[in-house]
């Protein structure tokens, strides 16, 4: 971590600014890396102290077609396994689709790892032949923490992550 998290809410300019810089960070750390579990370990991390308003952050990996398994993550314990069928994970990865709640009370079958998350971006991982490789999970006690700007980012993270690490199997 090289910079102080960004308070909630912030302008935009500044949430552009502390993306230009974490991503950077991202780019720098992950020079030269193949390892897929210390790829996750990096992004969660630099993402999670980023910004003060995500209280997790972290990689759920398709271990099958079907299941979702906990990978490196921050924040207090996630549950291990989610189906495709369950939760703003399971959605993300069954529909290969980014899942932006404003309200995770809202979403139906939403899985509460913490009773304090109010909101959560879901960002998945795809190969580029379009096969799930993992989700990216961000999960904030802020009520519509996430928007365009982070889905964004999120999306070119996890787009490069899926390119350079497409052929990491179960
Ligand atoms: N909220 C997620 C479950 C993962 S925990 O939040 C870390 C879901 O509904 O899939």
């Amino acid at each position: 971590m090289g910079s102080e998290a960004l308070p909630h809410p912030a302008p935009r300019r500044a949430r552009e600014q502390q993306y230009a810089e974490v991503r950077a960070r991202i780019a720098g750390l992950l020079d030269g890396e193949d390892d897929w579990t210390a790829a996750m370990a990096t992004v969660a991390c630099e993402l999670h102290h980023a910004f003060s308003a995500w209280h997790w952050t972290g990689f759920y990996r398709a271990v099958t077609d079907e299941l979702l398994v906990i990978g490196p993550y921050q924040g207090g314990h996630g549950c291990l396994r989610i189906p495709f069928s369950a939760g703003v994970c399971g959605a993300a990865a069954r529909e290969r689709a980014t899942q932006l709640v404003p309200d995770v009370h809202a979403f139906p079958g939403h899985i509460a790892c913490s009773s304090s998350t109010l909101s959560e971006i879901v960002v998945p991982v795809l190969r580029p032949d379009g096969s799930v490789l993992a989700v990216l999970d961000v999960d904030s006690d802020h009520p519509a923490a996430f928007d365009g700007l982070d889905q964004e980012h999120l999306e070119a993270i996890c787009a490069e992550l899926g390119a350079r690490f497409a052929a990491e199997r179960p």
